[in-house]
């Protein structure tokens, strides 16, 4: 198996939050480092750096993915989105970010972007979840200062509110 040198640095060309970017990566270099650092995403936080706390998750190729324990020359020809990808417009919130505004959803905001990225990824998928759903999805993100409650009601909430879009979208086809 050939080996990269470690100090070599290696171009990293992906599609970000539906733009070209690029940047450059020595091989050990954690995807969260090179977001924040390079390509200034700073939207994406980092926590644990242990993929325990989930402040770090992004999706790759339309999956859920924690920043922290992926290198940032594996996402080299990759789709990626941040927590700054998620609103439709400047100045405008998605769904899922208005209703966690609504609902007090966050305090300090630490796990915030992470959460937001697991539940909209969740979200898309799964038109109707249960609470039980929206809270073993919660298991893999740490909340110091909220609590989880306003978390779940704003999940709920944006979740009621997407389901009724999708079905008006269907009638209106
Ligand atoms: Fe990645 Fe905690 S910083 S899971
Ligand atoms: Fe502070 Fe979750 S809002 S850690």
């Amino acid at each position: 198996m050939s080996r990269l040198p470690a100090a070599q640095r290696h171009a990293v060309q992906f599609s970000l939050n539906g733009k070209p970017a690029s940047g450059e990566a020595e091989p050990r270099m954690l995807l969260t480092d090179f977001l924040r650092h390079q390509i200034g995403a700073t939207g994406t936080h980092v926590g644990c750096e242990h993929g325990v706390c989930g402040a770090c998750t992004v999706e790759i190729d339309g999956q859920p993915a924690r920043a922290c324990l992926t290198l940032a020359v594996q996402i080299d020809g990759c789709t990626v989105r941040t927590v700054e990808g998620l609103a439709p417009a400047s100045g405008r919130l998605s769904t899922l970010q208005a209703a966690f505004k609504r609902n007090h959803a966050l305090q300090c905001g630490f796990c915030t972007a992470g959460i937001l990225m697991s539940l909209d990824n969740f979200l898309r998928e799964n038109i109707r979840p249960t609470e039980q759903e929206i809270r073993d999805l919660l298991t893999g993100h740490l909340c110091r200062c909220t609590g989880y409650t306003p978390i779940v009601r704003a999940a709920m909430e944006a979740a009621a509110e997407m389901a009724g879009d999708s079905a008006k979208e269907k009638s209106d086809a």
